[in-house]
């Protein structure tokens, strides 16, 4: 019996988890795994009425679950911030959920702007380091407010941290068993400190991977060459800012963020899934949003449970409603509701 903790969160996000959790039903009565969910209402509005982003207890509780499946963050009435950091990045700091997971893959029918590129060519994972780097919140001010206002936001790499995600994505490129190479996303002709320790950590652990390719490319070439030869990449593994970065990248070039999928993943904890994209307000309640980077989240939350079938009879599903019927991925242009595209991958079941 697997425990399931929903945060449907803000905006578009509870639009997107009903779908996700129709398709978890109905996969669960097809590969016959019994679930509970629970529901918590952290977001923007439970924030508003409180003033609390998170209880005291959350984090506590929703380490009990075996994962946690999330819909988006993110409230027009609240500043900016408040929630991506006392939700988002609270949780994935507090559940150590130290890779985030980011596949980017293009599915036959699914619209790509890369001119000549097709499902062939766009198929990688980046592994982006999840609890340090730039995110920490470490920095402050000096003399604020004032003409020698100085702010210094400092990125933190430490040894154990940059190792664990190194050695997560050799670990990934291994099982997932295609190009068996990693590319190393940095900066090391200008961030000296930083990369060069990523730069050390990497061929050190590298060398216990024999079977697997050990390639580097700075950042700036690595946005160049997602769009340019984006068949040159199998796993890509960088610290949490180049790591946010790219992978928006990464979902325009898998058909956008009506399908990219994500895991914050704690090997030895709690994961927590989620769509890449925000909670795009503007569409909230209208039933238009694209429900499949949801129901692909659910897939990965569905491997992550170790139900490799029913992740891989998911994504089936979601394929074949992208090549037979969605016109498009973007919101309101995909001819059918987000409820009817939730029916079409329980259809798609058998269900
Ligand atoms: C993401 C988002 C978050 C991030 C924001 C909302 C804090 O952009 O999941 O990529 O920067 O990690
Ligand atoms: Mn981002």
């Amino acid at each position: 019996m697997y425990r399931i903790a929903v945060i449907p969160g803000d905006g578009t996000g509870p639009e997107q988890v009903r779908e996700g959790l129709k398709v978890l039903a109905a996969i669960a009565k097809k590969f016959n795994f019994a679930y509970e969910t629970v529901e918590f209402d952290y977001g923007g509005e439970r924030f508003l009425k409180t003033g609390e982003v998170l209880p005291p207890d959350a984090v506590d509780e929703l380490k009990t679950f075996d994962a946690i499946y999330l819909g988006a963050i993110g409230h027009p009435d609240v500043k900016p911030g408040i929630l991506e950091k006392g939700i988002l990045l609270t949780l994935r700091f507090a559940l150590d959920q130290y890779v985030n997971l980011r596949p980017v893959k293009l599915f036959p029918g699914v619209e790509c702007p890369l001119k000549g590129k097709g499902p062939e060519d766009i198929d990688f994972v980046v592994v982006r380091e999840n609890t340090e780097g730039l995110y920490t919140g470490s920095g402050g001010f000096l003399k604020k407010g004032t003409p020698d206002e100085v702010a210094i936001q400092t990125s933190i790499n430490t040894r154990k941290g940059v190792e664990r995600c190194i050695r997560f994505a050799f670990e990934y490129c291994r099982k997932r068993n295609k190009a068996k190479k990693v590319t190393l996303c940095g900066k090391t002709n200008v961030l000296t400190y930083a990369f060069n320790l990523w730069e050390r950590v990497f061929h050190e652990v590298g060398q216990e991977y024999p079977d697997i390719e050990r390639d580097y490319a700075h950042v700036d070439a690595i946005c160049m060459w997602m769009v340019k030869n984006p068949e040159w990449f199998d796993v890509i593994v960088t610290d949490n800012m180049f790591g946010d970065i790219i992978t928006d990248l990464g979902a325009m070039i898998q058909g956008g963020m009506g399908i990219a999928a994500g895991g914050n993943i704690n090997p030895e904890g709690v994961s927590m899934f989620e769509p890449i994209g925000g909670s795009a307000p503007k569409y909230t309640g209208k039933n238009v949003i694209n429900p499949l980077a949801a129901v692909m989240s659910m897939a990965m939350l569905l491997e992550h449970l170790g139900e490799n079938a029913a992740s891989q009879a998911v994504e089936e599903a979601v394929k074949l409603a992208c090549a037979n019927n969605l016109k498009s991925m973007a919101a309101g242009r995909m001819g059918y509701s987000t409820s009817e595209v939730g029916d079409l991958i329980v259809g798609y079941l058998g269900g």
